[in-house]
């Protein structure tokens, strides 16, 4: 059971963190019909091309700031109940100007959330603003421009998700440009869909601190070594990797191996109802399909809080809370 453990993640997409019962509320609420993305209170999609269709369907049944707040408190709360002390949150403001709700109304209903989450629960939270390539890299650009400006003290980082066949990390280089001098944290998808030249892209063309997924970086050697003597920290999701088939079973799932080979790895949920995860199930998965003993799991969430996109008495803080709970 890892139920006890302390836990972190950095790597959830708000929308992707909808549980399907809160869809069909909004759904509901919206007189939205919702046949083609939800079947017996589970969402419909069986690759990844239909995952980021059904994504963006459920993405707009949330409309207004307070469905944004609900939204965000809710998950909070449900990660704070399974003792997780910090989580960073993927947002995008261009999908909140994409449905006319404006990306500020967008981003201030996600702050709401994390401030009412945090008061009840003390759970700490970050916002990494996403841009989304399949829109191409334009919109890339406006939503790095977006978080640059955005003076949030909540929006910590940058990233960027969506259709990894989509492009070239080169094509879209710039917003992360505009990001680093904007201070803010970078992380990028990379090595999920597509191979090892997708990591080796991101490394050198945004010089990531860290990178979602990153997994399939286990099909090159010599890049594992390259990840492990950067330090570049994988956002591992195992269960979202094994519903996506980016990998068949648990048991060929590269986490223990890329750990093992030196790479600096954390747990993370990704989307967890569109894959029937959650974080709790991840820290399972490690523990019960992995066989990875408490203290390496414990492991891999210093290095979510080491990896985190806060500053440092923020992360000193959080640390001490780790190691004063630690297993
Ligand atoms: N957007 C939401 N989830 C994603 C994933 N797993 N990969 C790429 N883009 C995403
Ligand atoms: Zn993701």
């Amino acid at each position: 059971m890892t139920a006890h453990l302390l836990k972190a993640e950095i790597h959830c997409h708000i929308e992707g963190a909808a549980p399907p019962a809160l869809a069909e509320a909004q759904a509901r609420k919206y007189g939205a019909d919702t046949s083609h993305i939800l079947r017996d209170g589970a969402y419909k999609w069986s690759d990844f091309s239909e995952f980021l269709v059904c994504y963006d369907a459920v993405a707009a049944l949330f409309r207004t700031a307070a469905d944004y707040a609900l939204l965000t408190e809710s998950y909070l709360l449900e990660l704070a109940a399974a003792n997780t002390i910090y989580s960073e949150i993927i947002v995008s403001p261009d999908h909140g100007d994409r449905i006319g709700l404006g990306a500020d109304a967008y981003l201030s209903g996600i702050c709401d959330g994390i401030h009412a989450a945090r008061e009840k629960t003390g759970i700490e939270a970050r916002i990494i603003v996403t841009g989304e390539r399949h829109f191409g890299p334009d919109r890339v650009i406006s939503a790095a421009r977006y978080a640059a400006k955005a003076k949030n003290p909540l929006v910590t980082g940058f990233n960027m998700a969506g259709e990894e066949r989509m492009g070239r990390v080169a094509d879209y280089a710039r917003a992360f440009d505009i990001a680093r001098d904007a201070g803010l944290g970078l992380t990028i998808h990379a090595g999920e869909v597509c191979g090892p030249f997708s990591v080796s892209d991101a490394l050198d063309l945004v010089k990531p601190s860290r990178i979602g997924h990153g997994v399939r970086a286990i099909e090159d050697p010599a890049l594992v070594e390259r990840l492990a003597e950067l330090g570049t920290v994988l956002e591992v999701c195992p269960g979202s990797n094994i519903a996506l088939k980016v990998f068949s079973d648990f048991e060929s799932h590269p986490l223990k191996p890329l750990k093992a080979a030196g790479v600096r790895v954390c747990l993370n949920s990704d989307d967890p109802p569109f894959f029937h995860t959650s974080l709790t199930r991840e820290y399972e998965i490690a523990s019960k399909e992995m066989g990875m003993p408490d203290a390496e799991i414990d492991a891999m969430t210093r290095t979510a809080l080491e990896a985190a996109f806060v500053d440092e008495g923020t992360r000193s803080r959080l640390l001490s809370r780790f190691d004063a709970g630690a297993a």
